[in-house]
């Protein structure tokens, strides 16, 4: 019965999809217990690329069954869509479930999202503008709308006209916006209840049965540690709990079932919107970096901020999910470097700190300590065992591994399904 969650160990865009889909052969289920459609999975196999927002990555696993989970939040028109694009390209569908407790994105949530952002000026958290935030806002005042909620048309068309009395004032009134119309935000998402009867379950349920009877769950995180609402660099967080702790909340499965946390942590470090970065390059290094990595953002587009490896972040999440193993992605990317800086401390406000202040106020003015380790010029994305490493780049991810406080199991070397180290199994 093992459960095992993947948790992004930095700022988000570590690589999980790939390694979710290294794993998501040997798995029965793949769940996304938190995020929404903030979140961009890219997978690559063979010479296809598909890029996810919403949907576990499992969907592209013809024997996993993919679960969207009570703890995220729903846009049915960008689920559709992506199941459309997905089934136009031969991949089946049918086996998805979703949670009859997932909360619904409404359009007022996108339209508060982006009015919001518009309004902090200089002091915006670069949201994706997907309405994330403002719908778990509203799940946590509890007058959000959830799925089940789609399929009876009094309680919709109550909670609607709730939730616009107070949004439309707030939409009008102080950001000068047009207001919605209930009937028609209602005909809208009752036309979406018909497509999203057929997956809806009690994923809890299932799930737990699920690993009653043996069976494998993949809990897959989006986003990352340092984006968590509790333990993230707050406010520039996302509005959810990719840590291992909300894949409980997230899933309905008690903390006692997750058997294995996996980290999936890059061979350096991006960052999409606002807050701090320490190890932040804002040089022709950084260009370097968002080049020969691809950091362009999956979801918005946008350049990734890129840096080098912060060791204080990586031990902080072994910390703070329990991290049992890690997963090194993008070794490759560093390659051909003489020399390659690694964050090993910081010096803020003339003290030296060993682990991440305990205050953002410090965390802001953070200068990082390096460390530096010698590089390698070689290729190594044909790479098919840690032994056919160079000796240096071997002993690159040693160094790491010892920093981060947790064992590194896998090491990607290239996008490709094939181009992964695994030196121990995940599952
Ligand atoms: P939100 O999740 O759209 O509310 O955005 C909040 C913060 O999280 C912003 O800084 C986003 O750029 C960041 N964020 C949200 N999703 C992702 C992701 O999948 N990868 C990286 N950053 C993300």
């Amino acid at each position: 019965m093992p459960a095992i969650t993947l948790v992004g160990a930095q700022w988000g865009d570590e690589g999980k999809g790939k390694a979710t889909d290294l794993v998501g052969n040997r798995v029965d289920y793949v769940v996304r217990y938190q995020g929404g459609n903030n979140a961009g999975h890219t997978v690559v196999i063979g010479d296809q690329k598909y890029a996810l927002h919403l949907l576990p990555s499992g969907i592209l696993s013809p024997d996993v069954v993919p679960v969207i989970a009570n703890g995220v939040v729903i846009d049915p028109a960008v689920l559709f869509e992506e199941l459309r694009g997905l089934r136009e390209r031969g991949v089946s569908t049918e086996r998805l479930l979703v949670s009859a407790n997932a909360h619904m994105i409404m359009p007022y949530h996108r339209a508060l999202d982006k009015v919001t952002e518009r309004f902090l000026g200089k002091g915006r958290i670069g949201t994706t503008g997907r309405g994330i935030g403002p719908t778990y806002a509203d799940k946590i005042s509890r007058t959000g709308i959830r799925v089940q909620d789609m399929f009876d048309a009094k309680i919709l068309r109550q909670k609607l006209e709730l939730a616009l009395h107070d949004k439309n004032q707030v939409l009008t009134k102080v950001f000068n916006r047009r207001g919605l119309d209930v009937e028609q935000v209602f005909d809208e998402y009752t036309g979406y209840a018909e497509e999203l009867r057929p997956f809806v379950a009690d994923t809890s349920l299932e799930l737990n049965r699920a690993l009653d009877a043996g069976k494998t769950v993949y809990l897959e995180g989006s986003q990352g540690t340092l984006l968590d609402i509790d333990h993230g660099t707050y406010p520039f967080v996302t509005s959810s709990s990719p840590t291992a702790g909300g894949a409980c909340a997230g899933a309905g499965l008690g903390p006692t079932r997750i058997t294995k946390v996996v980290g999936i942590v890059k061979a350096y470090t991006t960052r999409v919107g606002s807050g701090p970065f320490p190890t932040e390059l804002h040089d022709e290094w950084g260009d370097w970096l968002r080049q020969k990595g691809g950091e362009y953002g999956v979801t918005t587009g946008r350049n990734r901020r890129c840096g080098w490896f912060d060791a204080p972040i990586a031990r902080y999440s072994t910390r703070v999910n329990g991290i049992t193993d890690f997963f090194l992605t993008k070794l490759d990317v560093l390659s051909g470097l003489e020399r390659i800086p690694v964050c090993v401390g910081y010096q803020a406000n003339g003290t030296r700190y060993d682990e991440i202040p305990m205050t953002q106020t410090e965390f802001h003015h953070a200068v990082p300590v390096y460390e530096y380790l010698d590089g390698w010029n070689e290729d190594i994305s044909h790479a098919r065992s840690f032994e056919e490493l160079p000796k240096t780049a071997q002993a690159y991810v040693r160094t790491l591994e010892e920093m981060a406080g947790a064992p590194i199991s896998a090491i990607g070397v290239g996008p490709g399904r094939d181009q992964t180290l695994e030196l121990r199994s995940l599952v």
